[in-house]
């Protein structure tokens, strides 16, 4: 015979495009989360900032703007408010009160996460935070748990929709990036102000939560090295393509000597590799581990329906959690791996100079690439406005030397303008 158990109690905050799909579907599969978990589910009320704003699907009665009263009520805590205040202390006032908390919040976690998940440790709770990378995606679970007994070495992830889809959009239209934006902004994966998203703060924070799970080790978020893609070109994307590459923004997360780098940049990856093909705003995670080999992780990394569905998983997690009691999982920095500088990373690169055409300007250009130990694959070139456009692509080379190549290449009499400088990663 089944124990029975007083209803869970859960307080939602904030009903915006996800929030409003988490009541929802709490409201709509009432009953068979009952069965799941072995209780009932009661939500005892969501807040927003106005209370008095008529949301299809969402009793009245449930909305309020008391955060305390609703918080100190509840057993388990949905943030999804967004931002760092109120959120960072309403997670705080919740976890001080013993419930267990979940939240999309990668801005928080990133930034604040050690500080939580000590709180949450010395008071017994949980924090859980699924929906924070890649939406709909299983990816925490993964790392914290599926490979938990595994040694991770990289991981490489489009952890961005909007920017996704921009590149996406500027590689099969040929539509240049503010084009792009504008079609992003108008389909309303742009917000109004897509900074966050466009400059790789967005990105980056989720780097910082990748690679602290991945490599058990503390990540600041002001450790990830980051470069958005307003610099990105149609002429780039054309360039590359032809040359076998498509251009993604990716966060990587890589061990490297006795540390790790996490960055996020532009990356050129072969047209055959499995990121190559994720396509509009997909999200997608390629992960490589000593034992488990090649994994990737693909689908919706946003949208309130899609991101709704991580908030419930961890819901039924937090809930049986719950019932059974317990410290559950812990988060693990163990291995305190030290966040090194991008510097300290050693990859291929594609560099494209305008030159002028004349005899000797090859061997000239070849001999700064050789002066500081950078060793070429392949040159080809092609005419450029007032002389040749010569694209380089390197062997593996250290990003220090690379540094050295294009401030060399910069005062060279022989190079025009170094047009573009693009990181190459591959499998
Ligand atoms: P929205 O902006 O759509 O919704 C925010 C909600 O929070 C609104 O209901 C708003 O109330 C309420 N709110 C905001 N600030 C306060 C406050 N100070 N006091 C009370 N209520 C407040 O956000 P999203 O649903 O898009 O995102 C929520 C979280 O999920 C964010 O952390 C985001 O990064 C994350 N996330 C979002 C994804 C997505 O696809 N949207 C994907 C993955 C993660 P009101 O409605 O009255 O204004
Ligand atoms: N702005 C984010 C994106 C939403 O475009 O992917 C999901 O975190």
């Amino acid at each position: 015979m089944q124990t029975a158990y007083r209803a869970i109690r859960v307080a939602l905050l904030g009903a915006g495009s996800v929030g409003s799909n988490v009541a929802r579907l709490m409201i709509e599969n009432k009953q068979e989360l009952a069965q799941r978990v072995g209780a009932e589910f009661e939500l005892a009320g969501i807040l927003v900032n106005d209370p008095t704003k008529n949301r299809p699907g969402i009793p009245q009665s449930l909305l309020t703007s008391d955060a305390k009263n609703l918080i100190l009520s509840a057993d388990i805590v949905i943030e999804l408010i967004g931002g760092i205040q109120p959120a960072k202390e309403y997670v705080e006032l919740a976890l001080n009160s013993g419930a267990d908390v979940i939240t999309a919040n990668k801005a928080l976690i990133a930034a604040h996460g050690p500080e939580l998940f000590e709180l949450a440790e010395q008071l017994g709770a949980q924090l859980y935070f699924e929906a924070a990378v890649a939406g709909a995606i299983p990816i925490i679970r993964p790392l914290r748990e599926s490979l938990a007994g595994d040694k991770v070495n990289r991981v490489m992830g489009i952890v961005n929709g909007t920017t996704n889809f921009i590149l996406d959009r500027m590689e099969s239209t040929g539509a240049d990036f503010n084009e792009a934006l504008a079609e992003a902004t108008a389909l309303g994966y742009a917000e109004a102000d897509p900074t966050a998203d466009i400059e790789g703060y967005d990105a980056a924070s989720k780097a910082a939560i990748l690679a602290s799970l991945a490599f058990h080790s503390e990540v600041p978020v002001e450790k990830v090295y980051r470069e958005g893609i307003t610099s990105v070109t149609a002429m780039q994307m054309e360039t590359a393509r032809q040359a076998g590459y498509a251009v993604k923004l990716l966060a990587i997360c890589e061990r490297v000597d006795d540390g790790l780098v996490a960055r996020v940049h532009p990356t050129l990856i072969p047209l055959n590799h499995p990121l190559a093909a994720v396509r509009g705003a997909y999200n997608a995670v390629f992960v490589e581990a000593e034992s488990a080999g090649q994994l990737m992780f693909y689908g919706a990394g946003a949208g309130g329906p899609q991101t709704a569905s991580a908030i419930l998983g961890d819901l039924v997690s937090a809930a049986k959690r719950h019932l059974a009691g317990g410290p559950g999982l812990a988060d693990s920095v163990h291995a305190n791996l030290e966040a090194l500088p991008v510097q300290r990373i050693q990859t291929r690169y594609q560099i494209t100079l305008q030159v002028s055409d004349e005899p000797g300007v090859l061997a000239s250009i070849a001999s700064v690439f050789a002066e500081h130990g950078v060793s070429v694959e392949t040159v080809s070139q092609s005419a450029g406005a007032g002389g040749a456009l010569l694209t380089v692509m390197t062997h593996r080379a250290s990003e220090q030397a690379l540094e050295q190549v294009v401030s060399s290449l910069r005062t060279n009499n022989s190079v025009q303008q170094v047009s573009s400088v693009i990181r190459v990663e591959g499998m």
